[in-house]
């Protein structure tokens, strides 16, 4: 049974649009106003479909927020700046960045919160979690002000729409959903590709029979966008998700519901759907908007240069023995490399001339401004 308060919307959609992309599929599920995943759902912990590292451990916001801290200092410290989350959930990472900022001296007064966030649904829970704080919400990065910024973005990336090309006898097509002839299930089909998407795979690939290769427009476009921003205001950005360094091929389109992996066609509106992120693609569009770029390093990797050890120490020598133990296993699973530790990774970008920042090694590229390449 694949029908939900969505499927008769998606099959007027395939009637007169004809079979639709699986980006147009994704973002209609996560986000249409009446029955989009993420504007009627609460999909964090236990009670909900997935649990992210925040929601796992109070130490992932505090110790982004202490990177936060250093990356201020390190760019002179200056008197305002703009705290940004893409994405923010419940806005749990940003309360728990906002209270270890108070502990490095003027910036937690320098701070102005900025919230990136498309479903009304989470903005009120943020306003929840956040409240006491003034925070401004935005539909896009566009809107974001002209000052320097610290952006942050965990789990953001993935739950942004992607296109599938698979390749068959020797070209790529794309893959796109329909509407099953002769019953109501939606089903899979493959059309002609798009000169413009086929350009953006990897020329540098070999594919065989049947392989697919996954483009996020929407990912390359807001990266490039807060490159820009952060090239010309000033900043760094950090991200944090689950994916691959290296551009390759491979179906990582899913749908997780109750903390179950389902059909990503199965009742539409009602499982989270996510696709892995392209590191090397994201990077590439944040280059292009005038970036240095860092990483990628594993979470792991990432929250033990940042010191995750020690902050579990100090936690611990105050907690009772259960609270202990839930504390020493919500960063186990944060860093150990058989749970998030080595599928989620961390990448960072800079604004040109910033050569360093905390917990990754030098720098991949010099920005394209830096070179000479970029003209934008
Ligand atoms: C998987 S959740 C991650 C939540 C949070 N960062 C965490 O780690 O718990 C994805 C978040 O991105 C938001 N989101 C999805 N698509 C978006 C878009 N196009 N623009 C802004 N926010 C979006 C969702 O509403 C949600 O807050």
């Amino acid at each position: 049974m694949t029908a939900s308060p969505l499927s008769a919307h998606l099959k007027a959609l395939i009637e007169t649009d004809g079979p639709l992309t699986v980006a147009r599929y994704m973002r209609e599920a996560l986000l249409h106003p009446e029955h989009g995943y993420y504007t009627t759902r609460e999909p964090f912990g236990v009670a909900g479909d997935f649990i992210t590292a925040p929601e796992i451990s109070q130490t992932f916001g505090e110790l982004i927020g202490l990177w936060c801290a250093a990356v201020w200092q390190q760019t002179g410290s200056p008197t305002k700046i703009a705290l940004v989350e893409c994405g923010p959930g419940r806005g749990t990472l940003m309360a728990d960045a906002l209270r270890a900022a108070r502990i490095v001296p003027g910036f937690r007064d320098a701070i102005e919160v900025h919230l990136v966030e498309a479903s009304p649904r989470l903005r009120a829970l943020q306003r929840e979690t956040l409240s006491g704080t003034d925070v401004t919400w935005h539909d896009t990065v566009e809107t974001l002000p002209n000052a320097p910024s610290l952006i942050l973005g965990n789990e953001f990336f993935d739950a942004l729409p992607i296109r599938q090309l698979i390749h068959r006898d020797g070209m790529w097509r794309e893959r796109c959903i329909v509407q099953d002839a002769g019953n109501d299930a939606l089903g899979w089909s493959e059309m002609p590709a798009p000169a413009d998407l086929v350009r953006l795979a990897p020329s540098a690939l070999i594919p065989a029979e049947g392989d697919i290769f996954e483009i996020c427009e929407d990912g390359r476009t807001v990266a490039e966008q807060i490159a820009r921003h952060i090239a010309h205001c000033g900043g760094a950005g950090l991200f944090l998700d689950y994916g691959h360094g290296k551009s390759a091929f491979g179906d990582t389109f899913q749908a997780l519901r109750g903390h179950q992996y389902v059909d990503v066609l199965e009742k539409p509106g009602t499982a989270d759907l996510t696709a892995h992120v392209d590191f090397d693609a994201l990077l590439e569009s944040a280059a292009s908007g005038g970036c240095t770029c860092f990483g990628t390093v594993t979470q792991g990797q990432f929250l033990t240069a940042l010191g995750i050890e020690p902050r579990v120490q100090a936690l611990v020598g105050k907690a009772s023995p259960a609270q202990a133990a839930t504390i020493r296993s919500g960063a186990r699973r944060l860093i150990e490399p058989t749970e998030m530790g080595t599928l989620f990774k961390a990448v960072a970008i800079a604004a040109p001339g910033v050569d360093a920042l905390p917990g990754f090694g030098p720098p991949r590229n010099r920005s394209m401004r830096e070179t000479g390449a970029f003209s934008g």
